[in-house]
C-alpha cells in the first residue's frame, strides 16, 4: 500500500468515484494523465495498481496525482480494519480498468479471484469499463477474443483498443484507447445508472417462458456462390437472447450467417434465406415472447440459377427479385397462438421515429426498438446502440449504450410489459 496519510478529504464538489485498476503494460503511463483528466472533471479517483503495474508506474506517483491511497495487495487490504475489499469495490460508482492487460482479461473472464485487482472486479456491484492494451497478437488472439465475448456478455464495456504502432514495433489493434476516450466513455457511462443488481436476487423474471428470437443477416442466393446480404452482425439479437436465458427464459435464437460465438445457454437454430427463417420461427413457435432482432432480406432473386453465371460474352445479368415473406408481421398477426408480446426492430437511415410508428401498427407489434442505422453511427456491425422503444404509449428514448446493455435492460421492459399482460388477464 502506498500514499498513506494522503487520503484526503474531497471538496463538496465531487461528483463522481472512480475506482481505476492500472494493470501491467507500457500504456499504464497513460493512466496518470486519465487521473488528471478525471479530477479535472470533479471525478474522484481510488486507485489499485497491480503487481505488474508497478514495473511501469509507481503507486507513489498514482498516488500523488489521484490523491487518494493507492492499494496494491489483497491481504494487506483484507487486513485492514478501514476499509475491506467489498468496500473498495463498492464505494465507487464506475470501475475502470487501464490498461486491461490480456491477462486481467483473462482472469476476469474466468472469475478468478487470486490478486486485488480481479477480486475488486469480481466482487463489484457497479459496471466496468476496461481499455485493452496488448501486443497485437495477444489482442487477435482466439484465447482474448473469446474472453472480450464473454466480458460482452457479462456487461463490461470496451474502449479500445486503437490501431497504431505499438511499443514492440508492430502495426495493428492493440493501443489502449487514448486518455480522453476513456474519459468520454467513462462519462457516457457514468450518465446511465452503474448499479448492477445481485445476480440472484434480481431474480430469473422470464423463468417457465419461452423466447424466440431472430438475429442476424440472411443470404438470398443468385447462384451457387454469390448471394445477396446485409451489414448486419447479429450482435444485438444475439446479447438479446443471451439477456433472455440469463433472465430464466427458454430461449431459441434463429440465426442468419454471423461470424459470432453463439450464446450459452441457447437453443441455436442457423439459417440462410428469409424464407428458412419463417419456417424456423414457425416451427419454434408458440412461444410467450417473439423478438425479431434480425435484418431480413426484404427481396430474394426469383429463379436462382443452379449453376455460377457467367460473365464472358454476356451483358450484366438482370437480376429479377420478389418479396420475402415478412416474419414479424406473419408471427403477429397469426390467428391461433399469437406470442404474448412481438417486438420488431425499426432499422432506418431517416425519419426514425416516424418510419417505426408505422412499422409498429402496419405489423401489428407490441413494441419496436427503433435505431438509427446510418454508417456515420456504426452502429451496423459496431458495438453500441442508441436505441428508442416505441410502443402505443409513446416513445423512451435510450442514451447510447453497449448492445450487451441494451439487451438486457429490454429484457427487463419485456418482463415487466408481459407481467402486465398476465396480470391484466388474471
Ligand atoms: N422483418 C421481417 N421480415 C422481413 C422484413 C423485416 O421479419 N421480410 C422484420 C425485422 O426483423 C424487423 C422489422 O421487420 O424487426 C423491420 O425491419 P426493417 O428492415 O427495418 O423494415 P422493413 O419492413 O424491411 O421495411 P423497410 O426496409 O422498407 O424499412
Amino acid at each position: 500500500m502506498a500514499g498513506n496519510g494522503l487520503r484526503k478529504e474531497h471538496a463538496g464538489n465531487v461528483r463522481k468515484r472512480v475506482l481505476l485498476i492500472i494493470g501491467g503494460g507500457i500504456a499504464a503511463y497513460k493512466s496518470l494523465e486519465l487521473i488528471r483528466l478525471f479530477r479535472q472533471q470533479a471525478i474522484a479517483v481510488q486507485c489499485v495498481v497491480t503487481p505488474a503495474g508497478q514495473e511501469f508506474v509507481t503507486p507513489l506517483s498514482v498516488a500523488g496525482l489521484s490523491g487518494e491511497r493507492v492499494f496494491t495487495e489483497l491481504l494487506s487490504l483484507t487486513d485492514e480494519a478501514e476499509m475491506g475489499h467489498i468496500e473498495l469495490s463498492r464505494s465507487a460508482d464506475l470501475l475502470v480498468v487501464a490498461p486491461a492487460t490480456a491477462d486481467l482479461l483473462a482472469k476476469m473472464a474466468a472469475g478468478l479471484a487470486g490478486d486485488l485487482a480481479s477480486t475488486l472486479l469480481l466482487a463489484t456491484d457497479k459496471k466496468i469499463l476496461a481499455a485493452p492494451a496488448m501486443n497485437l497478437r495477444m489482442w487477435l488472439h482466439p484465447a482474448t477474443r473469446r474472453n472480450v465475448d464473454i466480458l460482452r456478455q457479462d456487461g463490461v464495456v470496451f474502449t479500445g483498443p486503437n490501431e497504431g504502432e505499438m511499443a514492440c514495433g508492430e502495426f495493428g489493434p492493440g493501443r489502449m484507447a487514448e486518455p480522453a476516450e476513456i474519459l468520454a466513455a467513462a462519462n457516457s457511462l457514468l450518465e446511465t445508472d452503474t448499479q448492477l443488481p445481485l445476480p440472484a436476487a434480481a431474480g430469473r423474471p422470464l423463468s417457465g417462458k419461452k423466447v424466440v428470437i431472430t438475429s442476424g443477416p440472411t443470404h438470398e442466393p443468385i447462384d451457387p456462390v454469390r448471394y445477396i446480404a446485409n451489414r448486419s452482425s447479429g450482435a444485438q439479437g444475439h446479447a438479446i437472447a443471451h439477456a433472455a436465458a440469463v433472465a430464466g427464459a427458454s430461449v431459441t435464437l434463429i440465426s442468419g450467417p454471423v461470424a459470432i460465438a453463439d450464446p450459452a445457454g441457447v437453443n441455436v437454430v442457423n439459417v440462410e434465406t428469409a424464407t428458412q427463417m419463417l419456417d424456423a420461427v414457425t416451427n419454434a413457435m408458440p412461444a410467450d415472447i417473439f423478438v425479431s432482432a434480425a435484418a431480413v432480406a426484404d427481396w430474394r432473386i426469383a429463379a436462382v440459377s443452379p449453376q455460377k453465371v457467367k460473365k464472358s460474352g454476356q451483358q450484366a445479368p438482370e437480376l429479377e427479385l420478389v418479396e420475402n415473406p415478412d416474419i414479424l408481421k406473419t408471427i403477429a398477426t397469426r390467428k391461433k397462438s399469437r406470442p404474448c408480446l412481438v417486438v420488431g426492430f425499426a432499422a432506418e437511415t431517416f425519419d426514425l421515429i416516424k418510419n417505426a410508428k408505422q412499422k409498429l401498427t402496419g405489423k401489428k407489434c407490441d413494441l419496436v426498438v427503433a435505431n438509427d442505422v446510418s454508417t456515420e453511427y456504426g452502429v451496423m456491425g459496431g458495438e453500441q446502440n442508441s436505441v428508442h422503444l416505441i410502443t402505443k404509449g409513446g416513445v423512451d428514448s435510450w442514451p447510447l449504450m453497449a448492445k450487451s446493455e441494451v439487451a438486457v435492460r429490454l429484457v427487463d421492459v419485456l418482463a415487466t410489459m408481459l407481467r402486465e399482460k398476465d396480470d391484466g388477464m388474471s
